[in-house]
């Protein structure tokens, strides 16, 4: 695992072609993840939403749309930068800004649910990244996560494992235009980080109560969910 501050250097080189290369790479289906991962938050209008790691926020305009007032925080400044720049709907667009996801620079109890879509992966602690979601969210609030995750069908799994081994990182580098390794990185992190039943395990050792999944498009992608318990 790549300490962060080579987390960091990797998604600012990427961060100019980052939208881009996500619509190209999976077709367009992200968005429609995230558009799950807002239904699975139940967002209530004018509750208040952390998403971490928010990259070029999309999750957080998404959140908005749905009537929450969102805070995005990342640690990459050109990712934020891109993510200020985009203009919401709405009264109350998403507000961007710097932040560790293993010190997130908020007070407990100051959001009602947090979000994560494709980040906590990336956070060197992922438990202790979860503890500091947990953390900032009210007793009773959500924590909800959207994940890679391996496919198990046997014909998909297959093909699944040939793009994005040998296709999705010369194809990722080449529609972002990145010097780098990150769509490699990208293939590296999915196989090594724990998924479904671990994952779930993980939310539990952080806190969570009652984690629970759904897999999406064939289990790709996954979505968690657990609660804040009372401190
Ligand atoms: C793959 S991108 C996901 C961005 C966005 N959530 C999305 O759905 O497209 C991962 C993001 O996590 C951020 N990140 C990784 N580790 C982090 C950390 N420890 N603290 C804050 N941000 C982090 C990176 O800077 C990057 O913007």
């Amino acid at each position: 695992m790549p300490d962060g501050a080579t987390i960091q250097r990797m998604f600012a080189e990427v961060a100019p072609g980052y939208d881009r290369t996500n619509r190209a790479l999976s077709l367009g289906i992200d968005t429609w993840w995230r558009r799950r991962a807002v239904r699975l938050t139940a967002v209530a209008a004018g509750e208040r939403g952390l998403d971490v790691c928010s990259g070029t926020g999309d999750l957080c305009f998404a959140l908005q749309r749905a009537g929450a007032v969102v805070v995005g925080t990342d640690f990459c400044a050109p990712m934020l930068v891109r993510a200020a720049a985009k203009t919401g709907v709405g009264p109350t667009p998403p507000r961007f800004l710097a932040g560790d996801a293993l010190a997130l620079p908020f007070a407990d109890a100051t959001f009602d649910f947090a979000t994560v879509a494709f980040g906590i992966r990336n956070v060197s602690d992922p438990e202790a990244g979860l503890r500091e979601m947990a953390r900032v969210v009210r007793p009773g609030g959500r924590v909800v996560v959207l994940e890679f995750t391996k496919p198990r069908l046997p014909l998909l799994g297959s093909a699944y494992r040939f793009y994005f081994r040998r296709i999705l990182p010369r194809l990722g580098q080449w529609i972002s235009g990145a010097k780098n390794d990150a769509y490699r990185y990208l293939h590296d992190s999915v196989m090594a980080f724990p998924e479904r039943d671990d994952f779930l395990a993980l939310m539990r050792a952080a806190g969570l109560r009652a984690p629970r999944m759904q897999l999406l498009t064939g289990g790709i992608a996954a979505l968690y969910r657990g609660e804040v318990a009372p401190r």
